[in-house]
């Protein structure tokens, strides 16, 4: 919530800041975006940073596409003046603590994360303050205030191996995501305590259809991001982060796939598989694409990242001293090969 406070007021300032400059009344629609987005890249040394689940022409014009893991690394390594992530809030502010001196822009600041929101640093405090032998593993997708309270960030690429590491008899903490918990647990055999946290997109896939699918689809397989719920998790061939989905379809097999994501890492695995059927998993209530979109990710348009660059705001702003704390988790994570 504290998260979501900081989030709005930044935001405040920022569009009194963007109607000073005339931003608001902008003809963006004469506009060549695609052009302009690459000669601001040029002009003011910027790097935009993109994740599978942005719209297509985002993906298209990212310097760097890729899931969680991958984008926090390349937030670390880039020698970039600016930083443009077209992502989430949590995504972006990943990127500021690694570069506590770079400018971080966020093309819409209302792109949150309902995961990241199920998990309130006040009450995640109280939580391990009960359990103070725990080892505190967070999930990236949580606020700048809950990395501070933990030992390690861990992502849907790495959290197996993270969990893995650590001593069998090492009581641990595993937060925010419930389903990612559970299925690292089955993976693992350990026993973790877990925060009961989790994301509505991948809550909303419904088994019903998935299985009616696969009986009209009979040599489809279906494929499930780890932060699906555990009967979705059961009935999939293989689970992973959003890049080890899209490794997946270009590397077995078979031809047909239902893919249990956010619709948009479609836009990729089309691209690189071009005669493979990819269906996307159906989800509970009927919408135009019958498929799961972020509402989050989705906020950032064309427009809003062209905006951004030009008048480089909205920007993310964390306080040094949470940076500072939350540093050393994300750091541990990233030291892990
Ligand atoms: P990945 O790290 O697998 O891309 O997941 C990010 C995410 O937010 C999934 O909902
Ligand atoms: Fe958060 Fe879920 Fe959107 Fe991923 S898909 S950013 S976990 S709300």
């Amino acid at each position: 919530m504290q998260e979501k406070e900081n989030a709005m007021e930044a935001l405040d300032v920022a569009k009194k800041n963007l109607e000073d400059a005339g931003y608001l009344n902008l003809p963006v629609e004469n506009i060549d975006l695609v052009k302009e987005i690459n000669r601001l890249k040029k002009e003011k040394n910027a790097v935009i940073l993109a994740h599978f689940y942005q719209e297509p022409a985002i993906q298209d014009i990212a310097d760097h596409l890729g899931d969680s893991l991958y984008l926090a690394r390349k937030a670390a390594e880039t020698d970039a003046d600016m930083i443009v992530f077209a992502g989430v809030h949590f995504m972006a502010e990943t990127a500021k603590i690694l570069n506590p001196d770079k400018k971080v822009l966020l093309p819409d600041l209302h792109a949150g994360c309902s995961l990241a929101d199920s998990c309130p640093a006040v009450d995640f405090k109280a939580f391990i303050d009960q359990h103070p032998d725990h080892y505190v593993i967070s999930y990236i997708n949580c606020s700048a205030e809950v990395k501070a309270l933990s030992d390690i960030i861990c992502t849907s690429s790495n959290a197996l191996q993270i969990v893995r590491s650590l001593p069998e008899d090492q009581p641990i903490i595993f937060a925010p995501d419930k389903h990612l918990g559970e299925f690292v647990m089955k993976q693992t055999g350990r026993d973790m305590l877990l925060w009961d946290g989790a994301c509505l997109v991948h809550e909303a896939f419904s088994i019903e259809k998935i299985l009616n699918l696969i009986k009209e689809n009979p040599n489809a397989k279906v494929i499930a991001h780890p932060e699906s719920e555990t009967h979705i998790l059961k009935v999939a061939s293989y689970v992973g982060s959003t890049t080890g989905l899209l490794n997946y379809v270009q590397e077995d097999d078979h031809n047909e796939f239902i893919i249990a994501t956010e619709h948009g890492i479609i836009h990729q695995m089309k691209k690189k598989v071009k005669n493979k059927k990819l269906i996307p998993a159906p989800i509970n209530q009927n919408n135009a694409c019958a498929c799961s979109e972020c509402e989050f990710m989705k906020m950032n348009t064309m427009e809003k990242l062209y905006l951004c660059m030009k008048y480089e705001l909205p920007e993310i702003t964390i306080p040094q001293d949470l940076m500072k704390k939350a540093l050393a988790p994300i750091e541990r994570m990233l030291a892990v090969k």
